[in-house]
């Protein structure tokens, strides 16, 4: 596990809308003043960058081609455009999501009936997911907070639905640091020291396959599959876990 630290999202400066801060984890608060910041400057999904749309399109179809049809759920939907491809794009599929900062969802509002849109403190009523998939949501989520959310979101699961976590996050390399690297991070520290850098906003954790496995396990998942997948030429890590039939 390594932490990660970010400045700017979609070419907007976090210094623009708050204070970054290297320790205090970006929480709901942070994204909900982020996404407020982001709707004064962007005014719809025309306005997103073509490639970016074009790796979430193709990501939103490899979801979509693990199941014919069925409800899918998407923790941490954001501005929701895979889940918006995926309503448009297959009838057949009941599409829902949820962000703990409702801010981010306003785009989607527009997209999906107001049942299959569930903000966070108003306990999802379904049952029978098909599928529930975190797409680069859980580098946010420290590790022990990670396995309780999927535990909890197995009361929501049909039997033998899949769980599918997805990122750009994980790193495959050796996380034993070289030599340049444990010189680079000294100077940063003293440059920190001297507030002559900073290091950004405390963004969350990368992390490798083998906690992805390991936090399945500790979340009653069955593993099923891990791998790569290239959407839109863009490295997708992804893990599927199975619900176990006596949860
Ligand atoms: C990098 S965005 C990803 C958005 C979208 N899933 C995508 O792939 O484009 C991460 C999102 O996760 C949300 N988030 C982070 N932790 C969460 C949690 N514990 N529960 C629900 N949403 C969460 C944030 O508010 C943010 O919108």
């Amino acid at each position: 596990m390594k932490k990660m630290y970010q400045k700017d999202w979609f070419g907007i400066p976090f210094q623009s809308f708050g204070k970054m801060s290297s320790h205090k984890l970006a929480d709901s608060e942070f994204y909900s003043n982020f996404y407020k910041e982001f709707f004064k400057n962007y005014s719809s999904y025309d306005d997103l960058k073509e490639d970016w749309k074009k790796s979430k399109l193709e990501l939103a179809e490899w979801i979509a081609g693990r199941i014919s049809k069925g409800k899918v759920l998407s923790i941490g939907s954001g501005l929701s455009f895979m889940e918006k491809v995926m309503h448009e794009n297959y009838k057949s599929l009941e599409v829902h999501v949820q962000d703990y900062a409702s801010v981010s969802l306003k785009w989607i509002q527009n997209v999906l009936p107001k049942n299959q849109i569930h903000f966070v403190g108003n306990k999802i009523q379904i049952d029978d997911f098909n599928i529930v998939f975190l797409s680069n949501v859980d580098y946010s989520i420290p590790k022990e907070t990670l396995a309780e959310i999927l535990n909890d979101i197995q009361n929501y699961m049909h039997p033998n639905s899949e769980l599918i976590i997805m990122n750009t996050t994980t790193i495959f390399s050796d996380l034993k640091l070289s030599t340049i690297q444990k010189t680079k991070n000294i100077i940063k520290y003293i440059l920190t020291i001297l507030k002559l850098y900073s290091k950004g906003q405390f963004w969350g954790w990368q992390r490798t396959p083998e906690e992805y496995r390991e936090i399945l396990s500790e979340s009653n998942l069955q593993f099923i599959e891990d791998g790569v997948i290239y959407p839109g030429g863009v490295k997708h890590y992804f893990i599927v876990g199975e619900k176990l039939k006596n949860i």
